[in-house]
């Protein structure tokens, strides 16, 4: 009998690539494939985090390279390749951009990876994440963004630290898309089963609503010269365990939508089993009145940014 690894190929070896290969490493997930198009960083970046590897004690091979037909039979291949706004640079600029970007590295991966789950982390999320959906011709299950898990990790911590208690025991989610108008639930936030109403003010609330909803922009306003990457990369491993292990995580998963919550043929954040089969089931929750509307407004955005797509899917 042949056991294999899973092969992890990571494309865009940046800031979120990098630390996303990190922990993928650290946690054992499967052999990691570093890609970028400038020369040598992926291969050095790789080649010092193989390195690390005796210290840490993970039995995993992890490569950089150049060459995307290195990253060929891949299980899972994770897209962080982008541009970062620059200035004088429009928001329209960006998404022409990175969806070029998408584009391309999407169908050059499916030429060598024709079995792979791929998830999305790029910006605007929604929008590549549709972009891979479209351009793929993919089902649903197999493609994927990455914003839900960042937010509601956010959303955690700062529920964590108001009421003192462990993270471990916070469980809260985000839906909508990945903008300032996303939506953290609050009515199906809790402790350990105990509403987190039980513990804080509407206004206590309120304010960590507001904070998880800039949590993006409050570290670009901290960094100054780029945006966020522990984090981020850590929501991308936890995504990658979850397929890989299959372990059936219900987590917020940027979802391409057939009809869940009155929504068709757009990507957004939704609650989903993700498991060995990637997207195996939208969770279609009861939604308050003020969240089903909060939930539209940021449909509307995302939608608003489709229209702005350089070409029509
Ligand atoms: N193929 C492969 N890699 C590419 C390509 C391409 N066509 N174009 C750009 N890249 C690489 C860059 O060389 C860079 O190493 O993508 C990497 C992006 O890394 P960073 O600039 O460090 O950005 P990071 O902070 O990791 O964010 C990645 O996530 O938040 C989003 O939209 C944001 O696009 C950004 C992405």
């Amino acid at each position: 009998m042949e056991i294999r690894r899973p092969k992890i190929s990571i494309l865009g070896a940046g800031m979120t690539g990098s630390t996303t290969a990190h922990w993928c490493a650290a946690k054992e997930l499967g052999d990691v494939v570093l890609f970028d198009i400038v020369e040598g960083m992926p291969q050095g970046k790789a080649l010092d985090l193989f390195e690390a590897g005796p210290i840490e004690g993970f039995d995993v091979a992890v490569r950089g390279t150049n060459d995307l037909r290195d990253t060929a039979g891949s299980d899972l291949v994770i897209i962080t390749a982008g541009m970062p706004r620059k200035p004088g640079m429009s928001r329209a600029d960006l998404l022409s951009a990175n969806y070029r970007i998408v584009k391309d590295l999407v169908l050059q991966s499916l030429e060598v990876s024709p079995d792979a789950f791929f998830i999305v982390l790029t910006n605007p999320v929604d929008v590549l994440t549709y972009v891979v959906k479209k351009v793929s011709g993919l089902p649903r299950h197999r493609v994927m963004g990455q914003a839900g898990v960042l937010d509601s990790t956010r959303y955690r911590t700062f529920l964590a630290e108001a009421i003192g208690v462990s993270v471990k025991d916070v469980h809260a989610m985000v839906l909508g898309g990945h903008g300032d108008a996303m939506v953290p639930l609050v009515p199906y936030a809790n402790v350990n089963g105990i509403p987190i109403t039980h513990f804080l003010s509407k206004e206590r609330i309120d304010a960590i609503v507001e904070r998880t909803r800039k949590g993006g922009g409050e570290i670009v306003n901290l960094l100054k010269t780029g945006s966020a990457y522990y984090a981020p990369g850590a929501a991308l491993a936890e995504m990658a365990e979850a397929i890989l292990k299959d372990r059936k995580r219900v987590l917020a998963v940027t979802t391409y939508l057939e009809g869940e919550y009155g929504l068709r043929d757009l990507c957004v954040g939704v609650p989903v089993v993700l498991g060995g089969g990637g997207i195996e089931r939208v969770i279609e929750l009861e939604l308050s009145e003020e969240d089903r509307r909060a939930l539209q407004v940021s449909v509307d955005e995302v939608r608003a940014q489709i229209a702005e797509l350089p070409e029509t899917l």
